[in-house]
Formats: structure tokens, C-alpha cells, sequence
């Protein structure tokens, strides 16, 4: 028995995950570009593999016939319509616990970099404006002993918030829900969105892409923090409104901010954020450790065969 696989891939998959498709039973279909191919017969797919961030429609999962699992690379699942699933009894898998420590680690890289104005600093040292060392040049904010806000104390949040104490960092944070284990851990203070951003010198964006925290962090919230802060985004682009951050950023409101995500993504090559130097960005790479993607691999296309088997989905989201 052979099950017919969609896998929605732009790229070349991480290595690991095709050779694990082949060792297994599956006949894999190839989306690849924007629109779906028109030569797949859609009434035979048992599986979609979501890989990148390709929409899962409701509509395409209705349109395969014999669906009985999405499974998704990664743990945000902003991209599948998780109702629509849920409404045709189809199980999405995903792959969360695993790049928790990843993506907190990066977080901090970003957090970092443009606190300390570590890319800044790269460029000005290899460029021909370095002729002599000046203690004055490149003044950073002072990360130990600040006030770092959470936004999205989640599995991913938590370790930040861990990550922190190493600082000696006073902890807000701001979530759905309240967090007791996290307050007792971190001896981190639940405060309002508001409040967070008034008092926090670094803030971190961590929170998953949902119609609540879309657009998030726009003009006003930016306005509420200080002046010298720092804002780091490793969570998806639409959870702040881009332009506002270019604007406050331009307006030398803000120290600096680091992403890892944005709206489009990749942006045009030619977008003004990509010009702003006091914003470090990445792309996206939160959990892109060899050990972490390896553990993605394997989760995914354990959730992908449970699902094909009728088998209950070892990590389920919807
Ligand atoms: C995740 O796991 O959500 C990463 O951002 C990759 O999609």
C-alpha cells in the first residue's frame, strides 16, 4: 500500500525528511510554485507535508479526496486553516517542544545584535571609517540588570525568560492567560500590553500569529516605549505593523530593533526596511540549528505516517 503525499515546498527539503519519506511507503506529489500544479489528481492525495509556509486552504484540503493528515515542519501553524481542518476532521501535526531552546537562543541573538549594535559594529570594523579605537562611538543599551518584557509567554517565551536570569533581568511579561508556573520559575510579573511596553527595555516578540495578535505592536504601542529600547521580533512579521517600525525607527524613536520574520518573506529586495540600519534582520531563522531541524524532521514525518495509518497524531495541533 502506497499513500500519495502532497509535499508544498518552494526549496529543496532539509535532507533528513526525504530520506525518510523514502524509507517509508509514501508516493510523493510536488507543489512548487505559487499556484497549485494542475497535473496532480487531487482526489487520490492521502497527505499534505507542509513545508515553508505555503496556505493550506480549506479548499485544498477539501479538493484531496482521501485526506487524512496535514502535517507541518515547524510549530507555527499560522499558515493551515486550523478551523477548516478541525470542521473536516482532518488532524494537523506539528512539531512544538523541539525548537523551543533554538528559538529562545536566537531571540537572543536578536536582542543582542541590536542592543549592543552588533552588526553596526561588524560593518564599521571592516570598513574604512575604523582608523582608531573611540570609546565613544557605538554606545549600546546595558542588558544586564534591565527590565525585559515577554510578549508570549509560551514553551518558546519561557526560555527566554530563563535565558534572562543569566542577566540578572527583571521579568514582565504579557500572554492569553496568566502564567503561575512561569511566575514562580522566573519570578516573572504579569503586566498589561501597555504597561509592559512603558516599562521594558528590551522587549521580545514571541507570541504565535493569531487574528489577536495580528498587528499587535503598531504606531501606538511603539510610541509607549522608551526612547532607548530595543524590540526583537521572533515570532511571525504581521505580529507589528512594518511601516510603523520603519517610522519609529527613522524618527530615532527606539534604539534598534532585530527580526527574524517579515511580511512579505523574503521582502522585495528593494524595501526600505532592508536599508534601515538600525534594524537587524534575518531570515528566518529561529529554530535552524542541524540538531533542532533534524528533530523537526523526524516529529513531522512521524505525525505525517501516524496520520496516513489512521493512527492517533503524536503532536496535534488542530
Ligand atoms: C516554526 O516552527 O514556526 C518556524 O517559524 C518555522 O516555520
Amino acid at each position: 500500500m502506497s499513500w500519495q503525499v502532497l509535499i508544498q515546498s518552494d526549496v529543496v527539503p532539509y535532507e533528513p525528511i526525504t530520506r525518510l519519506l523514502a524509507a517509508s511507503d509514501c508516493c510523493l506529489h510536488w507543489w512548487r510554485d505559487a499556484e497549485p500544479p494542475r497535473d496532480i489528481d487531487y482526489s487520490v492525495i492521502d497527505g499534505i507535508y507542509s513545508y515553508g509556509h505555503f496556505p493550506v486552504t480549506r479548499e485544498l484540503m477539501e479538493r484531496c479526496g482521501r485526506l487524512k493528515i496535514v502535517s507541518n515542519f515547524g510549530v507555527g501553524c499560522d499558515h493551515i486553516d486550523q478551523n477548516g481542518a478541525r470542521a473536516l476532521g482532518i488532524p494537523v501535526g506539528n512539531t512544538p517542544g523541539v525548537l523551543d531552546a533554538a528559538t529562545a537562543d536566537l531571540t537572543w541573538a536578536l536582542l543582542l545584535a541590536a542592543g549592543r549594535n552588533i552588526v553596526t559594529g561588524d560593518h564599521f570594523a571592516r570598513g574604512p571609517g575604523f582608523q582608531k579605537y573611540d570609546a565613544a562611538v557605538l554606545l549600546g543599551q546595558q542588558v544586564t540588570g534591565a527590565t525585559l518584557g515577554i510578549i508570549g509567554l509560551g514553551r518558546i517565551g519561557y526560555q527566554v525568560g530563563r535565558r534572562a536570569i543569566g542577566f540578572d533581568m527583571k521579568i514582565l511579561y504579557h500572554n492569553r492567560t496568566r502564567n503561575a508556573s512561569a511566575e514562580a520559575d522566573l519570578g516573572a510579573r504579569y503586566a498589561g500590553l501597555d504597561e509592559l511596553l512603558q516599562q521594558s527595555d528590551f522587549v521580545a516578540l514571541n507570541c504565535p500569529l493569531t487574528p489577536e495578535t495580528t498587528g499587535l505592536i503598531g504606531a501606538r504601542e511603539l510610541a509607549l516605549m522608551k526612547p532607548t529600547a530595543v524590540i526583537a521580533n521572533a515570532a511571525r512579521g504581521p505580529v507589528w505593523d512594518q511601516e510603523a517600525l520603519l517610522t519609529a525607527l527613522r524618527a530615532g524613536h527606539l534604539h534598534a530593533a532585530a527580526t527574524d520574520v517579515t511580511y512579505p518573506e523574503p521582502l522585495p529586495r528593494d524595501h526600505p526596511l532592508l536599508a534601515e540600519e538600525r534594524l537587524v534582520v534575518l531570515p528566518h531563522l529561529g529554530s535552524a540549528t542541524q540538531q533542532t531541524r533534524d528533530a523537526m524532521s523526524q516529529m513531522s514525518v512521524t505525525n505525517l505516517l501516524a496520520g496516513l495509518k489512521g493512527q492517533d497524531v503524536p503532536y496535534r495541533i488542530a
